[in-house]
């Protein structure tokens, strides 16, 4: 058996994903040791509320709700950050760090906000600080782009970045049927987080394009200025069309380095049914990474759930007990930080699909392609077809666009508004363009 060695540690938060954790901990701990040697000693649990009642079979004397109660533990090698929001954590962090307290953090919102300045003050105090979990779901993405693919140059990461989202569109497509639907199902709430509770707006996946574009890319920017839109406007018809030309409707998250400047986006995308990423169903994730030297690559898993989570903490417990004993100083992994300019939605280049219901009489297509053609824009294919539109019949129109600025997009749709012809909403979805 290998020699046992001591990481004390501390667990910041005991909610959802606190107590999932210490679940799969008490049920490893032992497995663990035996493997690896390491002894995983929790001695703190940090929670917000000093009068809620806790789980009885967890010792109450591990619970805390004072800081300097952790700070002031001795031997204290890691603190694994599972509270969420930007403050008091941010401090409480930094208190820590400036402790010499290792970080293992799950805490998405904090990450894709502040990523640059707590690696920068780890990498000042020489201590670890290891964000895998934050992604939430259990797939090893960030240690593969920080480990196995240290000597390349990742030129596009694309990924089903949320569990939740992949699983509504999943439903959705599979039973035919609506969004509402879908959200009534028991697995629902089972699976979101209780901070982001779902999250139908792309905002929960644009923080993990935030940490993703930090760890794969060195781009610092915060969630909040990646473009970014959820599931809520996919409809049951919008599912059904794309399947009839050939497509599935997934959220993507794609991310570019163009050289001079990085593209960062999530949005629901239509994917060929023929390509990879389709047949990434329900609660899975996956990321397709493109590189230098190893050419394509992917990792696919359980994008959601705290033992999947609990997965990747057990892990980097261990990883940090290999780092401490036996490589103190080496192995940090140092982001690559760069000023790339990102770029704004308008700015980029992709392929797309529209949809309107217009008046039904002869000669529209005409006059909508006509317009589209003098925005020097290539019409791959365009057809019509006779529908009702609120009790109305009318002429759905559905266009295929070949790469084009998005700018260019809004620009012709701006002329077509003009002609008065289109009867209801405008459904426009970028195509999914493998480069
Ligand atoms: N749930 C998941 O599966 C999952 C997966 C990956 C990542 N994450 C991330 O993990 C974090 C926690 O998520 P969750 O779903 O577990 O949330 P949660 O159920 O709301 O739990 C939050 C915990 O943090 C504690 N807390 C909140 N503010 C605090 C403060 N100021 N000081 C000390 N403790 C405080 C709360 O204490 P009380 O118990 O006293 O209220 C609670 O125990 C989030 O950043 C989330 O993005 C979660």
């Amino acid at each position: 058996m290998p020699e046992r060695k001591k990481i004390s540690f501390a667990l910041l938060g005991f909610g959802k994903l606190g107590q999932g954790f210490y679940k799969a901990w008490m049920a490893k701990k032992e497995k663990i040791k035996d493997q690896t040697g390491f002894d995983l000693v929790l001695q703190k649990i940090l929670v917000k509320n000093g009068n809620f009642k806790r789980p009885h079979n967890v010792d109450k004397n591990l619970f805390t709700t004072d800081i300097k109660d952790i700070l002031k533990t001795p031997g204290l090698k890691v603190a694994i950050d599972a509270i969420g929001n930007i403050e008091p954590t941010f401090s409480i962090i930094k208190k820590l760090i400036s402790k010499k307290i290792n970080i293992i953090s799950a805490n998405r919102v904090l990450l894709a906000t502040k990523m640059h300045e707590i690696s920068d003050l780890a990498n000042k105090n020489q201590i670890h600080f290891l964000t895998e979990p934050s992604l939430g779901g259990g797939i090893p993405v960030s240690v593969t782009l920080q480990r196995d693919l240290i000597a390349n140059k990742i030129t596009e990461l694309r990924g089903i970045v949320s569990g939740v989202s992949n699983f509504l569109l999943s439903e959705m497509t599979e039973k035919e049927i609506s969004l509402q639907e879908v959200l009534k199902s028991r697995e629902v709430p089972k699976m979101a987080e209780s901070i982001s509770i779902v999250d139908y707006e792309g905002s929960d996946a644009a923080m993990k394009v935030a940490i993703l574009a930090a760890t794969a890319f060195g781009v610092d920017i915060s969630y909040l200025r990646i473009y970014a839109e959820g599931v809520s406007n996919v409809t049951l018809q919008d599912i059904k069309w794309a399947g009839q030309f050939g497509y599935e409707i997934k959220l993507l998250a794609i991310m570019r380095d163009h050289d001079d400047c990085f593209e960062a986006r999530v949005h629901p995308t239509l994917v060929p049914k023929k390509h990879a990423m389709v047949s990434v169903k329900g609660k899975y994730n996956a990321y397709y990474i493109k590189t230098d030297l190893l050419g394509e690559y992917m990792v696919y898993g359980l994008g959601v759930g705290t033992n999947p989570t609990s997965s990747l903490i057990l892990r980097d417990l261990v990883e940090l007990g290999n780092r401490i004993y036996n490589n103190p100083r080496r192995q940090r992994f140092q982001f690559n930080w760069n000023d790339k300019r990102v770029l704004d939605i308008e700015e980029i280049k992709t392929a797309y699909y529209l949809r309107f219901p217009c008046i039904d009489r002869p000669g529209v297509m005409g006059e909508v392609t006509t317009i589209i053609g003098t925005h020097k824009i290539n019409i791959l294919s365009a057809h019509a077809e006779v529908g009702k539109y609120n009790g109305e019949t009318v002429g759905y129109v559905h266009i295929f666009l070949g790469k084009t600025f998005e700018r260019e997009i809004n620009e012709a749709l701006d002329s077509i508004k003009k002609l008065q012809l289109i009867q209801g909403d405008i459904k426009i979805f970028r195509i999914l363009d493998d480069e």
